[in-house]
């Protein structure tokens, strides 16, 4: 591989060079010197997650903190760094309080982000917000033909800590890891770096309670204002974890839940994120029904909804992405079979992940059915990128694997999304002002994301009414009743999972 020494911010381009020196000590010293007196809490990891979470603490309700925000000063990773350090936050959200909350740590200077491990030996409180990727193999059709975890990246993480770590520091792990990680892989790795040190293994904490986050127009609140569950490895330490969460979480309003152990609340994140894929990989076969059946499924779910035991049925779809669903109950099921040792899989669970990850080939199959079987010469527009509504976030979204699929038969793609700039895995620009398109000339127009900017926008029916006859595809249910049936009157439309439009 390409020895690469800088960093590029994908929603800019901007790059950044790599640090020669992997040496910050000064300036944390300074740091803190300028936040005398004020506890130290340092996140490791400044992803969706990570970043976010930092912002969440230095506006803790109860408590002055110092932030760091330790990163990898890696080709993929150093710019988020470089962007904290230059005041510019490097997740970009339709919610308001992101900017607000930044700049109010810019205003109180408490917030830095750095490369160095020194910043650990500095901590009262680490909060570990790093990833745990599972490694999926699939093929083009998106059968999963087998997965593994690898926690090579993540022990070494937690050796860093261990190396660095005051001996009574507080450790929170908010990452989604398998089942049995804290008590089995975490605490021994730190008592043995402890211990290597010549120092006591009985004065830390360690503590699990993961992460609700839901990036989108309520960033903030999800961590802020939500309900929260907690564990620690021993009494003290999930005491010691209750103490922290309640600095920075509306406990009135939202009480915490203590589970018995760990390896409960690591179960319980897994769980909640399979319980969920498994209901949207449920609806995959009724919408093929619905579908066939001349049903507009999205009004029947809404009929169900009204009942309060069944008020979380899911719409159909274009598929399931971004990095917690599509993972999950994968990781679950290896913690079961790698971690705890059993002979079973978690069978159910691993299904809905197999049916999820097909979900932008039937919507591909159901564009080409409509177009007798080939998108050949086919001009084709796309709205939205991401894989989730009102966020750049692009990671498995599954408008990629669509994308995929459609460039095998056409290369006259265009994608637009108000929140991606740089579509980094496809490494292609992405324009995000909408009247670029119009007046244009489109076979097919594909919604592929829900972002707030499509829907219900006038301007934007107007600019599809002005299209010569094309075929919209709307893949997610955003187009209402109104819009389908004044964009009917000159456009072929169809909607997956509403079988009553022809
Ligand atoms: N994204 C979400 O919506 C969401 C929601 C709930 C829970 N989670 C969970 O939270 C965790 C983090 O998710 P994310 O979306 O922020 O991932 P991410 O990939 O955006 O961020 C993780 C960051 O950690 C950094 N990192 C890795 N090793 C490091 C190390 N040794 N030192 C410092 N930094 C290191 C990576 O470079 C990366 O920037 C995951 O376990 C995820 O499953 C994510």
């Amino acid at each position: 591989m390409q020895n690469v020494a800088y960093s590029v911010n994908p929603f800019t381009g901007k790059r950044s060079m790599l640090p020669e020196v992997l040496d910050d000590k000064e300036r944390i010293d300074s740091f803190l010197e300028m936040n005398a007196g004020k506890k130290v809490v340092v996140v490791q990891g400044l992803g969706f997650v990570g970043s976010v979470m930092a912002l969440v603490c230095a506006n803790a309700l109860t408590e002055e903190y110092a932030v760091i925000g330790v990163e990898l000063a890696s080709p993929g990773s150093y710019w988020k760094i470089q962007s904290i350090n230059e005041g510019v936050f490097p997740v970009i959200s339709s919610d308001p309080k992101i900017d607000l909350f930044f700049k109010k740590t810019k205003e109180k200077k408490n917030f830095i982000a750095t490369f160095d491990p020194y910043c650990y030996s500095k901590a009262d409180v680490i909060i570990v917000d790093i990833n745990l990727d599972v490694d999926k193999k699939s093929n083009f059709e998106m059968d999963l033909e087998g997965y593994d975890v690898s926690l090579k990246n993540f022990k070494k993480a937690i050796e860093t800590i261990g190396n660095h770590c005051r001996e009574d520091v507080s450790i929170v792990v908010e990452t989604t890891v398998p089942p049995g990680t804290c008590q089995k892989i975490v605490k021994p790795i730190l008592e043995e770096c402890l211990a290597k040190r010549g120092l006591t293994t009985g004065t830390y904490t360690l503590g699990h309670s993961y992460e609700r986050v839901m990036p989108g127009p309520d960033y903030i609140d999800s961590i802020q204002n939500f309900y929260r569950v907690y564990s620690g490895i021993d009494d003290r330490s999930a005491i010691a974890t209750e103490t922290f969460l309640r600095t920075i979480i509306s406990t009135e309003k939202y009480p915490l839940t203590r589970l018995g152990s760990t390896n409960a609340t690591e179960m319980a994140k897994v769980l909640e994120n399979s319980y969920r894929a498994m209901n949207i990989g449920f609806m995959v076969e009724w919408s093929r029904f619905a579908e066939e059946a001349g049903v507009n499924l999205y009004e029947v779910v809404d009929s169900i909804r009204m009942r309060p035991t069944h008020n979380n049925l899911m719409y159909p779809g274009i598929g399931v992405g971004g990095y917690c669903l599509t993972k999950d109950p994968l990781l679950a099921s290896w913690a079961r079979q790698n971690i705890f040792e059993s002979n079973e899989r978690l069978a159910q669970s691993e299904t809905g992940v197999t049916i999820n990850d097909k979900m932008p080939l039937y919507a591909f199959e159901f564009l080409k059915k409509e177009f007798n079987g080939t998108l050949r010469d086919k001009k084709i527009l796309m709205l939205g990128v991401s894989y989730r509504s009102n966020v750049g976030d692009t990671r498995y979204s599954p408008v990629e694997y669509l994308y995929n699929y459609i460039n095998r038969e056409t290369t006259a793609i265009t994608m637009h999304d108000p929140y991606v700039s740089y579509w980094e895995e496809k490494q292609m620009n992405i324009e995000q002002d909408l009247n670029a398109f119009f007046p244009g000339k489109w076979d097919v127009v594909i919604i592929s994301t829900g972002h707030v900017e499509y829907k219900k926008n006038q301007k934007l029916m107007n600019q599809l009414l002005e299209l010569d006859a094309a075929f919209i595809l709307d893949t997610i249910g955003l187009l209402t009743k109104e819009e389908i049936y004044l964009l009917s009157g000159k456009h072929r439309v169809r909607v997956v999972g509403r079988g009553d439009i022809k």
